[in-house]
């Protein structure tokens, strides 16, 4: 079987390579460079002995998009992570979130009209709930306007593929991840971001890498516990094997409808401060902080209903936040040769 896999080079999407492979899928890998780079194809191939089949597109460019479809012999299912991704950046140029990731759907969907039997799997995320008003958070919760244009992206992406459905053009599965944290056990590929990381783990490691001076925890007056933010910090090599899990559940016609959607993440909620705490206990590092105001359009809790995932789809995360916070610190220390 032959998966394409756009955007496969990023974070999350390197990850799912490495697993698709790991069961012996035949993969090529569709990426623009534009938040990655070329060393996540030699980590993958590091990893598992193979080197993926990699064409240098970028989705916005429908021409190039086609030339694609038609230098290949056959696909048979896509997944499909390439996309904007900065929840800030988004609202300063919303042009660049709706051409990338509204126009990079449409030009791949047009491309992909040479496979109409493709199955087709869709990276959404828990920013369609909002502030959910019921916790954890089941599939069936509202969908609610969205904060930004990146998550109107997510919704607009969800909306194609349910009245595609509809109308019989595909079979799809979307799933809406949580916080994914982490990078793979080898220390071979993990989160690359440009700049100053906007997400909490990433800005943790490079702090205690020495890259800031302190971490900035944004409220710490919330109606939680502790008065943090809580969220459902997902460990990356576990979301990747759910894909996995999703696609064969496509390939072998078990999907009881055209577009299913499934919730991934572990269903326990963690504060900003206990992953501090976690962080510290796995470094053995004093984490630099300050409490400061918090950060406009933050949720005050997000965590998933997993059962769903666990009984429909038979997936269900293994591993716990220390873990995956281990292998973040992993990953940092080696790129940054420490
Ligand atoms: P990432 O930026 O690491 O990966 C996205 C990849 O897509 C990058 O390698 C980038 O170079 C590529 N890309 C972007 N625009 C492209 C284009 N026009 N043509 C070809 N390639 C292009 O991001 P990620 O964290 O791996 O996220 C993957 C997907 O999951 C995205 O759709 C993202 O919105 C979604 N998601 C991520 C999170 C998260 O917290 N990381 C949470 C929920 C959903
Ligand atoms: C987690 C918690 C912050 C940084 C974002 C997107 C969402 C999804 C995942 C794609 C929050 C706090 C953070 C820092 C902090 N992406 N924090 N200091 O906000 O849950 O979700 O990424 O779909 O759409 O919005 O993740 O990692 O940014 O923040 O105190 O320097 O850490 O306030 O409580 P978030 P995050």
């Amino acid at each position: 079987m032959r998966i394409l896999v756009t955007g496969g080079l990023g974070y999350i999407g390197a990850h799912t390579v490495v697993a698709l492979i790991e069961q012996n899928f035949d993969v090529v890998v569709v990426d623009d460079l534009s938040n990655t780079s070329l060393s996540a194809l030699d980590g993958i191939e590091k990893i598992t002995g193979v080197k993926p089949d990699f064409f240098e597109v970028d989705l916005r460019n429908q021409s190039d998009v086609n030339s694609f479809f038609e230098s290949q012999a056959q696909i048979d299912g896509v997944i499909h992570f390439a996309a904007s991704k900065a929840v800030g950046e988004s609202v300063t140029n919303p042009f660049l979130y709706y051409h990338n990731n509204i126009g990079g759907i449409l030009n791949l969907l047009s491309g992909l009209q040479k496979f109409p039997n493709a199955k087709f799997i869709f990276s959404s995320s828990c920013t369609v709930y909002g502030q959910a008003d019921e916790l954890p958070i089941t599939e069936s919760a509202p969908i609610k306007p969205a904060m930004s244009p990146y998550g109107n992206t997510k919704q607009i992406g969800e909306e194609i593929l349910s009245d595609m459905a509809k109308a019989d053009q595909i079979q799809a599965i979307a799933l809406r991840y949580f916080n994914p944290i982490g990078a793979h056990e080898s220390a071979e590929i993990g989160e690359l971001p440009l700049g100053v990381p906007q997400n909490l783990v990433p800005f943790i490691t490079q702090t205690a890498a020495g890259l800031r001076n302190q971490l900035s925890v944004f409220g710490a007056d919330y109606p939680t516990p502790d008065g943090t933010c809580i969220r459902d910090y997902i460990y990356v090599v576990d979301l990747a094997e759910a894909h996995v899990v999703a696609l064969q559940r496509l390939l072998s016609g078990k999907n009881q409808s055209n577009l299913e959607i499934f919730n991934l993440g572990t269903g326990k909620g963690s504060s900003v401060l206990e992953v501090i705490n976690a962080f510290e206990a796995v470094s053995g590092k004093k984490l630099p902080y300050q409490i400061v105001a918090r950060r406009e359009g933050d949720v005050t809790a997000a965590y998933a209903d997993t059962q769903h995932a666990n009984q429909v789809l038979g997936w269900k995360a293994k591993n716990d936040l220390t873990h995956a916070i281990a292998t973040a610190w992993k990953w940092e220390q080696k790129i940054r040769g420490i």
